[in-house]
């Protein structure tokens, strides 16, 4: 996880002082953010604990996490993708892309166990972490991890597409995430993409490319409020329409490739093997 804190909004107060250094002793420890959490994660709460405790040690240690957010992994991290959860249905099918340690996606499994997740992150070594962790927190039923670029998993089976709804925290810009994960979504499914202070500036600049993709106008949400301060900022675009070409967006390698030999980007998806092997509920 290296989120920016310019793509995560502005940090909320610092948790209770634990120790002399004004850290908590205890990263499982949500502080003064307790009834949050309580009222976030209910009767997950020591799942939710163990997840705090696992990305402020192991985390940090296998460079998933920097070490100045530690000691905020409650408010910036934990607490911030929570919230989402108020934008997704009851028993949705979700697919987070570019998880990272597992923001938002882990935690939303945690504080939502009706939800169904399949995680989507390129990198072994956050995959490797990501299964891990699934397995620890007991999360093997309801969460999948699968490896791979959001652009190429669009046509593998059995991974759960297409999603009721595709989420995203500091991955990309609005433009790129619309290409990534519209074709992801069923038709009137939803894209959120948990963003910093410059959304609105965002959804303005990218507004008709995301229209161009087959998305309804994007607009700015705010969640958790009363809750978490500040709240989170989320662009929320619903799947209006398929777009014919839009549903795998060819790399530019891939473009680059297919022009020397005159014929079209190869079709392969990512990592296949992975999404077969893992079968699923849907194809
Ligand atoms: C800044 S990190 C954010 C991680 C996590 N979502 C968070 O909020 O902490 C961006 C993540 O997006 C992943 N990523 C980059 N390009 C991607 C793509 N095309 N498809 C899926 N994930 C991608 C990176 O590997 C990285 O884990």
């Amino acid at each position: 996880m290296s989120a920016t804190p310019g793509e995560l909004g502005t940090p909320g107060p610092p948790v209770d002082a634990g120790d002399d250094a004004g850290l908590p002793t205890d990263p499982g420890d949500p502080g003064r953010w307790s009834a949050a959490a309580g009222s976030l994660f209910g009767d997950r709460l020591p799942l939710a604990v163990s997840y705090a405790r696992k990305l402020s040690g192991d985390g940090v240690v296998r460079g998933l996490v920097g070490p100045r957010e530690a000691p905020r992994i409650w408010e910036r991290h934990l607490l911030n993708c929570a919230v989402l959860g108020e934008l997704i249905p009851n028993e949705a099918y979700v697919v987070d892309i570019g998880t990272g340690a597992g923001l938002p996606g882990i935690v939303l499994a945690v504080a939502r166990p009706d939800l169904r997740i399949t995680l989507v992150e390129p990198l072994l070594r956050r995959t490797e972490f990501l299964a891990e962790t699934v397995t620890e927190l007991g999360l093997s039923e309801q969460v999948r991890v699968v490896r791979g670029r959001a652009e190429d998993v669009v046509d593998v089976p059995g991974i759960g597409l297409p999603a009721d709804v595709v989420t995203s925290r500091a991955v990309a810009s609005l433009d790129r995430l619309a290409g990534w994960c519209l074709p992801l979504a069923a038709v009137g499914g939803r894209v959120l993409a948990l963003k910093g202070a410059a959304a609105d500036e965002e959804v303005a600049a990218h507004a008709d490319a995301v229209r161009a993709l087959g998305g309804a106008a994007p607009s700015v949400r705010r969640c958790g409020v009363g809750v978490i301060d500040p709240p989170a900022t989320v662009v929320v675009t619903v799947r209006e329409r398929v777009v014919a070409g839009a549903e795998r967006p060819a790399r530019g390698s891939e473009r680059r490739s297919a022009a020397r030999r005159g014929g079209r980007p190869d079709e392969r998806g990512g990592d296949r093997r992975e999404g077969r092997r893992r079968g699923g509920r849907r194809s």
